[in-house]
């Protein structure tokens, strides 16, 4: 079945320069013959990632390829999604993995099948914690995403006029993942500058990366420190934010004493900003799910079809998103 295909979609492309060959091909036929890649993610029911298969799917349409979209959550679920893109056709794939230390074995099954492997959002690491060499990766400039995060929250505490060294800080933090440890560091130390205190800052480890994770993580920290009147949340992701705002909520804190700051810019946001009133959810960091799956989808393409091997590594920026300027930002990054 592969070698068919293969040998099917190589007879293609050396046709491709003959138009008398190509008229030739039925609709049905050359459709079974477009180039075929998979964009297998680690959470598909989350806004970031519909968002990015999506514009994985739209970029194929206007190129003429075609994107199988499959969920990862697990290793097991990985390499089965991987077993049936082969089975159809598929010559290589986009993947954020659940648990980017399964780097080596997503690449070795991979490699059996000789597909090529780009990976988004979360990169590989090998087995002690470095970043896989050999996998082009395209995700958000960690630290200085986080640092966007740190100052935008010292700036809502200056426009609140709250003293920082009675504000305490929930970290809600995922260790395992290094983008997650980038982010949290660089809201920390954009925090630490601005003159906040550091043991202020309490820790809130999350086992996912997860609105339900982050909330069962942020209860207990907010229930041992209950004498604060005012605080500040921030995590690697905006679900993980919003966790914690919920968290603060359930405890009965007031919207204008919370100063949640997120990442991403999805739907989990838009859903936020547009409730009426408003929520200790004071912003996010934009960051376009938009271009992360249409770039990556087309390299692996340009890869697969004219042997472009993409940058080892890309790394996107991120806009500020508040409730006063969402819609305008969303728009400007095509979200
Ligand atoms: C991680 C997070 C996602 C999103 C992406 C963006 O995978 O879990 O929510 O922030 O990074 O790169």
């Amino acid at each position: 079945m592969r070698l068919t295909t293969n040998l099917t979609t190589t007879f293609t492309r050396l046709a491709l320069g003959s138009a008398v060959m190509l008229a030739s091909l039925g609709t049905a036929q050359a459709q079974d013959d477009e180039v075929k890649i998979g964009f297998i993610v680690k959470k598909p029911e989350q806004a970031w990632f519909i968002n990015e298969q999506r514009a994985a799917t739209e970029v194929g349409e206007e190129l003429g390829f075609d994107v199988v979209r499959l969920g990862g959550e697990d290793g097991q679920a990985v390499l089965s999604a991987i077993d049936n893109l082969n089975s159809q056709g598929a010559e290589g794939f986009v993947i954020c993995p659940p648990d980017v230390r399964l780097g080596p074995a997503i690449m070795n099954r991979a490699e059996q099948y000789g597909m090529k492997v780009i990976t988004v959002d979360d990169q590989f690491v090998t087995a002690s914690g470095e970043p896989m060499e050999g996998v082009p990766h395209l995700g958000m400039s960690g630290y200085k995403i986080g640092q966007q995060v740190g100052n935008a929250i010292a700036d809502e505490m200056e426009a609140r006029g709250w003293n920082p060294e009675e504000v305490a800080a929930l970290r809600i933090t995922n260790n395992e993942l290094p983008t997650a440890v980038e982010r949290t560091d660089g809201a920390t130390e954009a925090l630490l500058e601005s003159g906040f205190s550091e043991g202020n800052i309490f820790d809130a480890p999350q086992q996912n990366s997860d609105t339900s994770s982050a909330f069962s993580a942020a209860s207990p920290v907010l229930a041992q420190h209950g004498d604060y009147e005012h605080w500040v949340i921030y995590a690697l992701n905006e679900e993980s934010v919003l966790g914690g705002v919920r968290a603060t909520e359930q405890y009965g804190m007031a919207a204008e004493d919370v100063i949640g700051v997120g990442i991403n810019g999805s739907g989990a946001a838009f859903a936020e900003f547009s409730r009426q009133n408003p929520t200790g959810f004071h912003g996010t960091v934009a960051v376009s799910s938009t271009m992360h799956g249409r770039q990556t989808a087309e390299d692996i393409y340009r890869w697969i079809t004219e042997d472009q091997e993409p940058p080892a590594n890309t790394e996107t920026s991120g806009t500020l998103m508040t409730r006063d300027n969402w819609q305008e930002v969303r728009e400007e990054l095509g979200l």
